[in-house]
């Protein structure tokens, strides 16, 4: 890892960030990703290590704990320790993957116990996700993910209330627009051609389910509801 840190400083990057909160089983069966929230001791001597070893930011994106969050002060105080600039928190354990509620109220805890600033990441569906989040948790700023394959328009959006301006109503047509780029993109010839169907259904599993309030367009195509997925 220290090695590929320095590989990493010798380009222009605006940081490094550590990855402890990947769910996939086939990742944190290796002790990587997720899996390292396992073993907090390793955990901090890898962040003290990358901290000692490199000058660039240093950030974590990392969810509550493994499979409970018991040790989840014991975590923060690892990310005060090792003086990481800033966290990225998904509030869900290793092993709930990406159902059940987020713990907001973890996340605030989170905010008021460590020195750095923290991103509120789980759920933030909507520019109005984003604001109460933001409110309930104090957090610096949100972090979004399925939503932004979803509505990619989101982030214009959140700015737009957080500076109380109108939010921008998305239209089917630009809807229809965004899926035809997405179309261009998994076609283009460097994608083997038996994965292009695949890549462009993944993305419609994600966009479908809004294309009406109640997900009956996506019900009645037969495709899966993907929208806590
Ligand atoms: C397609 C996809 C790929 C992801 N890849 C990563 C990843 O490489 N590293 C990571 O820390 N989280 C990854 N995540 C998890 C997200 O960063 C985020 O923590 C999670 O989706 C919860 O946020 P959301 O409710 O806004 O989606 C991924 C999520 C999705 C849907």
């Amino acid at each position: 890892m220290i090695r590929t840190a320095h590989a990493l400083s010798r380009h222009p990057i605006a940081g490094i960030d550590l990855n402890l909160g990947c769910p996939a089983p086939r990742v944190y069966r290796k002790n990587v990703g997720g899996g390292l929230l396992r073993d907090l001791d390793q955990v901090k001597r890898i962040l003290s290590e990358l901290r000692s070893s490199i000058t660039d930011h240093l950030s974590v994106k990392m969810r509550l704990g493994f499979d409970t969050a018991e040790q989840f002060d014991r975590l923060l105080d690892v990310i005060n320790h090792c003086e990481i600039d800033l966290l990225s928190l998904h509030g869900r354990t290793v092993k709930q993957g990406y159902q059940g509620t987020v713990a907001y109220d973890l996340i605030a805890h989170a905010v008021q116990r460590v020195n750095c600033p923290v991103l509120a990441n789980g759920n933030v569906t909507s520019a109005a996700a984003a604001a109460a989040i933001l409110s309930q948790t104090q957090a610096a700023g949100v972090m979004i993910g399925r939503a932004a394959i979803r509505n990619p328009w989101i982030f214009q959006q959140v700015r737009q209330l957080l500076s109380g301006q109108p939010v921008a109503i998305v239209t089917l047509g630009q809807v229809r627009e965004y899926i035809e780029q997405l179309r261009r993109v998994t076609t283009a010839l460097t994608v083997p051609e038996g994965a292009r169907v695949g890549y462009l259904k993944g993305y419609l599993n994600y966009i479908a389910p809004s294309a009406d309030a109640g997900g009956l367009f996506c019900e009645k195509c037969g495709g899966r509801d993907r929208k806590q997925n």
